[in-house]
């Protein structure tokens, strides 16, 4: 039998938040440097933006944009990135080995965020630094002027306040690799602190607290549990990180690694609301998924041990495959399906470093077979998150045992009256699948667009071949009394557009 999908707006989850298709700027490899900033590359601005970079930004559809790390931030002082460029000094970057010349922070951030056309969301360094530090950062950001911090900002040119709205308190601090890793005890009480006083300064800000680095975590959920008992009244919401590393060639756990994401969701929210009745807090916590994507990590080492201390080094360069980009497309499925609890996501990172967008110091930038999903969910997943519930195959999986090979969201935006359809076929066949909408009488079909990997499952996009993985438009169904039916290619990501 057909697998069957039945859409109804009475299912109804929660608004997609814009902040669910958010990405992340980290001094890491070529991220900022040959990625968002190139003095002198041919399509770099006065400022020395990526002019390349910042239109295939817009393309993406990213909303939020995460800075500066990542590892990076547990050893960074921000005040070195700021003022005139021939006072920066260069620094050592423990996190990834690298000497940071800091031609590139804040300010340079803080323009590149308005010409892309983003949210930027702070990280401050609660490695090395603590409540000060971030309070200095606070009053030269938001604090509109007069004081000494925020009469710098002005003299630096920004003669108004950023107002940066979402700031993350250090990040991965439950990792033995972060610089100034400590228990949770010891980072919830520095995180509670750190959160009371930014919100003295401005009581808009919305905070995250750390959670798990990865669901594998020997310290998950505990973790979670002890920092959110330090933190639960001063934040906003809790983190989660997740990589899934396509490098054993076990393509059919892969494929599944959206199983592995949803379990995790369901058991942050699960600690978060046992603090929460613990601690008798009617206010619920979101989680900032602020790092996630398919990562080949075997190749992190390699890149670490092949050198010395040097600026900007290529690291982590991954070339995406079809089958990666169908990953990427199920994982965000997972974030929107879960909408109610998911308030900021970040996919990391935007550019070169595990990246939708690579480019080429002095040459070109074009879009991996991840950017693809990406880009059309931004840009269709909008309006409400419907529950979907479909039936089908389901297949074996090394990983994760047995697994339904359909996953599904719906989004329908009531202004519009337009509906989303986001499918994942995870299974090496193809899916043929009935829909019922009957629930949204006089929808039409107005396309079928997929990203298949079914015949050409290791295919990439090169600077040479830059457009091997892209979208294909499939025959558009009929719908027929409510009724319509589709064919799921085998390994494939799918978005069907009724209106
Ligand atoms: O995104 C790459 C790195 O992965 C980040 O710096 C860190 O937070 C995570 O471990």
């Amino acid at each position: 039998p057909n697998a069957q999908l039945t859409i109804d707006p009475a299912f109804r989850v929660a608004p997609a938040d814009r902040r669910i298709f958010g990405s992340f700027v980290e001094h890491m490899g070529r991220c900022v440097y040959g990625g968002v900033y190139e003095p002198g590359h041919p399509s770099a601005d006065r400022r020395g933006l990526r002019r390349d970079v910042l239109d295939l930004t817009r393309e993406l559809g990213v909303s939020v944009v995460r800075y500066p790390g990542g590892n990076f931030v547990s050893s960074y002082r921000w005040e070195d990135g700021v003022g005139p460029a021939g006072d920066r000094p260069r620094r050592l970057d423990l996190a990834w080995k690298t000497i940071e010349t800091n031609e590139f922070g804040l300010d340079e951030f803080m323009t590149w965020a308005s010409e892309a056309g983003v949210e930027p969301m702070m990280a401050v360094n609660l490695g090395t630094r603590g409540v000060t530090e971030a309070l200095d950062l606070l009053e030269y950001t938001n604090h509109p002027g007069g004081t000494q911090l925020s009469d710098l900002r002005r003299k630096h040119g920004a003669e108004q306040p950023y107002g940066v709205r979402l700031w993350c308190l250090g990040n991965e601090m439950d990792g033995p690799w972060q610089v100034g890793h400590k228990t949770a005890d010891e980072y919830g009480r520095l995180a509670a602190e750190t959160a009371r006083a930014m919100k003295m300064i401005d009581p808009s800000i919305s905070l995250v607290a750390c959670g798990s680095s990865g669901r594998g975590m020997p310290t998950f959920a505990a973790w979670e549990a002890t920092v959110l008992e330090h933190t639960y009244e001063h934040v906003d919401y809790i983190s989660a990180h997740t990589y899934y590393d396509p490098s054993d060639g076990d393509r059919a756990s892969l494929l599944a690694s959206a199983v592995d994401m949803d379990a995790f969701i369901t058991e942050v929210v699960a600690t978060a609301d046992y603090v929460g009745a613990k601690l008798r807090q009617k206010r619920k916590l979101k989680i900032s998924f602020d790092e996630w994507n398919v990562w080949y990590q075997s190749r992190l080492q390699s890149d670490l041990d092949r050198r010395g201390w040097v600026e900007a080094p290529a690291l982590i360069e991954d070339d995406y495959t079809a089958v990666d980009a169908v990953v990427v497309g199920d994982l965000l499925i997972t974030l929107l399906r879960h909408a109610d609890r998911i308030g900021v996501a970040c996919q990391a990172q935007l550019a070169n470093v595990i990246a939708p967008i690579r480019t080429r110091n002095g040459g070109p930038a074009w879009r991996q077979s991840i950017f693809h999903p990406f880009a059309l969910t931004a840009r269709y997943a909008r309006g409400t998150v419907l529950r979907t519930e479909p039936t089908g195959p389901t297949y074996e999986t090394r990983r994760y045992g047995d697994v339904p090979a359909l996953d599904t969201v719906a989004v329908h935006d009531e202004e519009t009256g337009e509906l989303a359809v986001f499918a994942v076929n995870r299974s090496s066949q193809d899916v043929p699948l009935d829909l019922d909408l009957r629930g949204l009488p006089g929808l039409r079909a107005e396309a079928h667009t997929t990203v298949a990997a079914g015949t050409d499952p290791d295919a990439t996009n090169t600077e040479a071949d830059p457009e091997r993985v892209t979208p294909r438009d499939l025959t558009t169904p009929t719908v027929d009394g409510g009724r319509a039916s589709v064919l799921l290619p085998a390994t494939s990501w799918n978005l069907l557009r009724f209106v």
